[in-house]
């Protein structure tokens, strides 16, 4: 892991959204540089536009104009089928309200991303290391008893855990998570950020967003959504800044 390598970048983003006759221009130039086991969050006021950049950022949203890049790579050159296995092996996504499956167990949601992403042949040679691994997710994050479970017959907090394994399942190079917290109690709420933090240390790149400036304050690096645009950024590249 390199510290100073840059792993996502965006650069000039905008995207607007026409609402009857008027036009809503919610990004109007984004840049944001993310490194290598970064833990960055992104605040900004209820509608400032931090879902839909999250969205663009993940590629389950295109914008306007702008690029965004993974590794060098830009993601508007990918279309279809290439664009979703880039998808699926560079991005974790962590939603708010969960979106887990209640048809299906615990388990089988946290392995579903490495069943999507291969193909019927493929998942038969692998779904044993799949399932392997899906089931070391769920016991790292504390959740082993419930693997048989389905989500409804968990608590919100259980459930966050769940959907954070199944977006770790293909170990992505960025985990990018949306208000993980936001529906949660404070405690239980404590509780996902003390596991972002944890796999944070571990190495894994952490792009957050929330509109709680106390929770933002437990990542390394906060940036602020305002008026379209990143306002000001504190941290870490301040200091450098302010070294150089
Ligand atoms: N599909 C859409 N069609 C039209 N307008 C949209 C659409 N999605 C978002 N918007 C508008 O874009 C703006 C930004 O929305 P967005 O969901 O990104 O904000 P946010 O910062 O995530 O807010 P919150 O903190 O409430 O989640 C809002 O004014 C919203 O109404
Ligand atoms: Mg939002």
């Amino acid at each position: 892991m390199s510290r100073d390598r840059t792993i996502l970048q965006s650069e000039g983003i905008h995207k607007s959204y026409r609402m009857g006759a008027t036009e809503v221009k919610v990004l109007k130039g984004v840049d944001l540089a993310v490194k290598d086991g970064e833990f960055v969050a992104i605040v900004g006021a209820s509608g400032s536009g931090k879902s839909t950049l999250l969205h663009i950022l993940g590629a389950l949203d295109k914008p306007d104009r702008g690029v965004v890049k993974y590794e060098g790579q830009d993601l508007s050159r990918r279309r279809g089928r290439e664009l979703n296995r880039f998808r699926n092996k560079m991005v974790g996504f962590v939603f708010q309200f969960y979106h887990l499956l209640d048809e299906l167990s615990v388990l089988e949601n946290v392995f579903l991303p490495a069943m999507v992403s291969s193909s019927v042949i493929g998942w038969f040679g692998q779904r044993m290391h799949a399932r392997k691994r899906a089931e070391e997710l769920l016991a790292q994050l504390g959740l082993a008893e419930r693997s048989n479970h389905k989500p409804y017959q968990l608590s919100g907090g259980e459930r966050q855990r769940v959907a954070i394994a199944r977006a770790l399942m293909n170990k992505p190079t960025v985990l990018l998570a949306d208000e993980p917290t936001g529906n949660l109690d404070s405690q239980t709420g404590n509780g996902i950020l003390r596991v972002l933090e944890g796999l944070n240390k571990a190495g894994q790149t952490i792009l957050m967003v929330t509109h709680d400036e106390r929770i933002a304050e437990r990542a390394e690096r906060t940036v602020t959504l305002a008026d379209g645009r990143i306002e000001y950024h504190k941290g870490q590249d301040q200091t450098r800044k302010a070294l150089t």
